[in-house]
C-alpha cells in the first residue's frame, strides 16, 4: 500500500446525494421503507452503478445484493462490505446508505488507480435491516447468517398484510442464490454513529469493539370495546388503562439501569380506534436496548410481571410476545486492529466504542471476523429526516474504509 490512495470525494457526496433523492422527504430525509418502489428504485440506482464499475452482481433469495470485485488469488474469500439502502419512514440521507455507497467508493477508487488485491471484494447491500415495515429487522443479514429461516422471512407481513415474499418479487428482487452459501475472510461495515459520542468529544472516527443487546416485543392487551358515555370508569375493561400503567412502570424500571438502559415504545395500535369507543385491544411496541445479555434477561422477567400485576389490576387479559432477542456482539481483534491502524495512518482522530445502535454486522460477526467504523453525525440525531453528517467526516470514514479494506485484503 506504498500509494497514497484517497477516495474521490466529489464522487461520494454526488452519490450519497442522487441516491437521497430516491424516496426525499420534504424536510431533507428519506422514506425508502423495505421492498417499496423507492427501495426499489434505490436498489436499481445501485445495481447500476456497481454494474458500470465492472462488478458481478449477484441477488440472493432474500434480496440481498452482492457486487464482486476479483482479486490475483480469486480462490480466497472475500473482504465484505456494505450496509443497507431502506430506511425508516421518517429516516435521514446517511443511516445504511453511506455504508454502501462508500464501499462502491472504495471499488471505484481501486479501479481508478488500477490497485489489485490478492483477496476479492463483496460488496452488499442488505434486505430490510431496519425493520419497519417487516419487523424484526436485520432480515436479510439474519436469513444469511442462518438466524432465520427463509421461509420464515418472506412470510413476515406488514400492517397491510402484504408478505415480505409478494412485496420481494413484486419489486424484482426475489434472486436465485441460496442465502449464506458463500464465506468470506472478514466483513467492515461503516456507519454513521447515530449518536452523541462523538461529536461531543470532536472524534472523527468510531473504532466499533462491539454492539449492545437489544429485544423486542408486541405488549398485546386485551379488553371490551364499550360505549364513552354510558360506560362507568368502574365497570371499564379498558386496555388503554393498562397500556399506560405499564408503559410508565416499565420507563420506571428502566430508571435502575441508568444510563445505558434504552425504553422505546415507538408503536401503538389500537382497536377499533374510534375516539367515543373504549377500545378492546390496544398493542404497544417495546425495543429495549442494553449492553449486559444478564440485564435484558432481568428486563424482560421483570416486564412480564409489570403487564401480569397491571391487567390484573384494570382487569383485562395481557400478552407479552417476544418478536426479537440479539445478545450484545464484540467485533474481532484483527478487524478492530485494521481500523485502528488505518485510522492512525490517516492521522485520523479516533475512539473505541460500543454501538448503541443494532447493524447488520451483528449478524456477520455470528460467521466471519467482523468490525465496524463510525463517523459522529449532527446533534447524534439518526431516524430523524435532519440527520445530517459533515462531508469532510464522511470523506474521512471512507478513507478510513479503504484502508482497512486493503489491510484486510492484502493480509
Ligand atoms: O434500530 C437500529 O438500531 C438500527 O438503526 N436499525
Ligand atoms: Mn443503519
Ligand atoms: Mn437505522
Amino acid at each position: 500500500m506504498s500509494k497514497n490512495l484517497h477516495i474521490n470525494s466529489n464522487r461520494l457526496i454526488q452519490r450519497l446525494m442522487e441516491m437521497a433523492q430516491i424516496g426525499a422527504t420534504p424536510r431533507g430525509g428519506v422514506c425508502r421503507v423495505a421492498l417499496s418502489n423507492a427501495d426499489k428504485a434505490g436498489r436499481d440506482l445501485f445495481v447500476g452503478w456497481c454494474q458500470a464499475a465492472g462488478c458481478t452482481v449477484n441477488v440472493d433469495q432474500v434480496g440481498n445484493i452482492f457486487a464482486r470485485r476479483p482479486g490475483t488469488r480469486d480462490d480466497l474469500l472475500p473482504v465484505l462490505t456494505g450496509s443497507h439502502l431502506d430506511s425508516q419512514p421518517t429516516g435521514g440521507k446517511y443511516d445504511g446508505a453511506f455504508g454502501v455507497l462508500a464501499a462502491l467508493e472504495v471499488i471505484e477508487t481501486l479501479n481508478d488507480e488500477q490497485v489489485e488485491t490478492s483477496y476479492p471484494i463483496e460488496i452488499v447491500s442488505w434486505t430490510n435491516e431496519e425493520g419497519a415495515r417487516f419487523a424484526p429487522g436485520l432480515t436479510g443479514s439474519g436469513v444469511f447468517v442462518g438466524e432465520f429461516d427463509l421461509d420464515q422471512a418472506l412470510s413476515l407481513t406488514d400492517k397491510d398484510g402484504h408478505t415480505f415474499g409478494e412485496e420481494l418479487k413484486r419489486i424484482g428482487y426475489a434472486g436465485e442464490t441460496t442465502p449464506g452459501q458463500q464465506s468470506y475472510h472478514a466483513a467492515i461495515e461503516l456507519h454513521i454513529e447515530q449518536g452523541p459520542v462523538l461529536e461531543a468529544e470532536n472524534i472523527t472516527i468510531g473504532v466499533v469493539r462491539g454492539i449492545q443487546g437489544m429485544q423486542w416485543y408486541d405488549i398485546i392487551l386485551e379488553g371490551q370495546e364499550a360505549h364513552a358515555g354510558t360506560t362507568p370508569m368502574d365497570q371499564r375493561h379498558d386496555p388503554m388503562l393498562g397500556a399506560i400503567r405499564v408503559m410508565q412502570r416499565i420507563f420506571t424500571l428502566n430508571q435502575k439501569f441508568a444510563p445505558d438502559g434504552r425504553v422505546t415504545f415507538g408503536d401503538v395500535q389500537i382497536h377499533p380506534g374510534s375516539r367515543n369507543t373504549v377500545p378492546g385491544r390496544v398493542i404497544v411496541t417495546l425495543d429495549f436496548r442494553h449492553p449486559q445479555a444478564a440485564v435484558l434477561d432481568q428486563v424482560d422477567r421483570q416486564v412480564r410481571s409489570i403487564v401480569e400485576q397491571e391487567c390484573r389490576s384494570a382487569d383485562i387479559q395481557g400478552q407479552v410476545k417476544q418478536i426479537w432477542y440479539m445478545p450484545p456482539v464484540f467485533f474481532a481483534e484483527e478487524c478492530i486492529k485494521a481500523v485502528q491502524s488505518a485510522a492512525n495512518r490517516l492521522n485520523c482522530s479516533s475512539k473505541s466504542m460500543i454501538s448503541g445502535a443494532g447493524h447488520d454486522a451483528m449478524y456477520l460477526a455470528k460467521v466471519t471476523p467482523t468490525g465496524m467504523i463510525f463517523v459522529p453525525c449532527k446533534d447524534g440525531l439518526s431516524h430523524n429526516e435532519l440527520e445530517y453528517t459533515a462531508p469532510e467526516d464522511l470523506v474521512d470514514g471512507c478513507n478510513v474504509l479503504l484502508y482497512t479494506v486493503l489491510e484486510l485484503a492484502n493480509s
